[in-house]
């Protein structure tokens, strides 16, 4: 459920027209709804929190970790701090903008498999929740750091359980020749070694086995493996307090098969992991942020090939703005933003101006007749677009606005040229500092 829906043939967002932001902010931009948001992260933390089986031994209900990989801008996770969110970070840069945006370090977990030793320092200082522990190099450099600190590291081991799952080959992360995490037999090694050393606390196992899943049972498959390790831990005599199982629910893209709801997963959870005894983590991204956000884009023209007779719709957005099409054949449902007035429809590819062929959002895709100038929504947006962003072929970064209740604030702006041109010094021996460039601009 999203709060993107059409008045008076319009869509709008939250009560504000995407015609008008995009009239009054520019194209391409990304549009995103607060009460999205909210929504997504109440639903899932309120069907953990009905699961009696999934508290932990104080009453704790699980710990809801957002992953911020997925839309890391500070009004949105701001948005959910406020509604009461943790956050999974995996780098200094994120955990500086989750506490930057109110998070409390001690609902942060800081996972990733290269953690730098000054990354792993801040995060010990900051006094994050826990790290996710991904290699034995990884533990024996935190112990290393800890030590230089003088502090205790909480951290948990992360298991790859075997068990590959995700919409594509690239967001997939449980298989055994997968760079995360490691074995479950060395890990359990580890754990054992770890207990022993003054400066780490081994608190605990997690696991993540892919993105955009959308049937439980692989999940299901690792939860149960999770469960045989915490007790093969426990029967060592090993203290495990806290369990990480990661995020990766999927979200409908429109021709996707329905993914399993919050109540369901919560409910397949409970009866595959609960009762452990331990604090709960979870860590959605896709499943808060994606239906929360919008590219919207405009038509630069429509070209139609006189050989081939193939129509491009040319659009102002590109694989720069939005990376996934280009990256993992993603499928985005792409409607106007104005309702058509008949059923024209044609067969477009979908295309933006970089200078690339695999600059294409979609081949052979049915929509309703496109004239220059009109505007279109790419849906489903608002996770792994913006922070995949980038500035190739010199265009700057997509601006990001967020709407509430019928207002708007432009939370992300785009750069000026000037902007961008100044953020690249020109060494001395190059042109000299005030030098007027050789070719009058115009
Ligand atoms: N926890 C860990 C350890 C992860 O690696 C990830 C995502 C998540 C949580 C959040 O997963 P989610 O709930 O969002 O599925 N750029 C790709 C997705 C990459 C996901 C990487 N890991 C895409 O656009 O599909």
């Amino acid at each position: 459920m999203n709060h993107f829906d059409y008045q008076d043939g319009e869509l709008h967002c939250e009560g504000v027209s995407l015609t008008e932001i995009a009239r009054e902010v520019g194209t391409p931009v990304y549009v995103y709804s607060s009460a999205t948001l909210e929504r997504h992260y109440t639903v899932f933390a309120g069907a953990l929190s009905t699961m009696p089986a999934l508290r932990s031994p104080k009453e704790e209900a699980p710990l809801v970790a957002y992953a911020m990989k997925a839309n890391s801008n500070l009004a949105v996770v701001r948005t959910l701090a406020l509604a009461g969110c943790g956050a999974d970070t995996v780098s200094e840069g994120e955990i500086r903008k989750a506490m930057a945006a109110g998070i409390p370090a001690e609902r942060i977990v800081f996972s990733g498999v290269g953690k730098t030793d000054g990354e792993m320092a801040f995060a010990l200082k900051a006094g994050i929740y826990q790290l996710n522990v991904e290699s034995r190099p990884e533990l024996d450099r935190l112990a290393r750091v800890a030590a230089s600190l003088n502090m205790i590291a909480p951290f948990v081991i992360r298991i790859n359980p075997g068990v590959g799952a995700g919409g594509h080959a690239k967001i997939t992360t449980g298989g055994a020749k997968d760079k995360f995490g490691i074995s479950a037999e060395e890990a359990l090694k580890l754990y054992a070694e770890a207990s022993a050393h003054r400066n780490l606390a081994p608190v605990g196992i997690a696991c993540h086995i892919g993105s955009q899943i959308t049937d439980l049972t692989p999940m299901q498959a690792a939860f149960s493996r999770m469960r045989g390790w915490v007790e093969a831990l426990r029967a060592e005599g090993l203290s495990v307090e806290r369990l990480d199982l990661g995020g990766g629910l999927g979200v409908p893209y429109f021709n996707q098969p329905t993914p399993p709801n919050p109540a369901d997963f919560a409910e397949m959870a409970a009866l595959t992991v609960g009762n452990l005894g331990v604090r709960y983590t979870f860590e959605p991204g896709r499943l808060i942020a994606a239906n929360a956000g919008v590219l919207v884009s405009r038509v630069v023209h429509v070209h139609e090939r006189s050989d081939s007779g193939q129509k491009f719709l040319v659009l102002d957005a590109a694989m720069n703005d939005l990376l996934r099409p280009a990256l993992y054949d993603a499928y985005h449902d792409i409607r106007p933003v104005v309702q058509p007035a008949n059923d024209d429809a044609e067969i477009y590819d979908v295309v933006g101006p970089v200078c690339e062929t695999g600059d294409t959002f979609t081949r052979d895709r049915q929509l309703p007749r496109l004239r220059a100038g009109e505007l279109v929504a790419f849906m489903t947006a608002g996770a792994y677009g913006a922070v995949m962003g980038s500035e190739y072929n010199s265009r700057p970064l997509a601006p990001e606005v967020l709407v509430r209740d019928g207002r708007f604030a432009v939370v992300r702006p785009r750069p000026s040229y000037d902007e961008m041109i100044a953020r690249e010094p020109l060494p001395q021996w190059l042109e000299p500092k005030g030098l007027r460039p050789r070719v009058a601009l115009a």
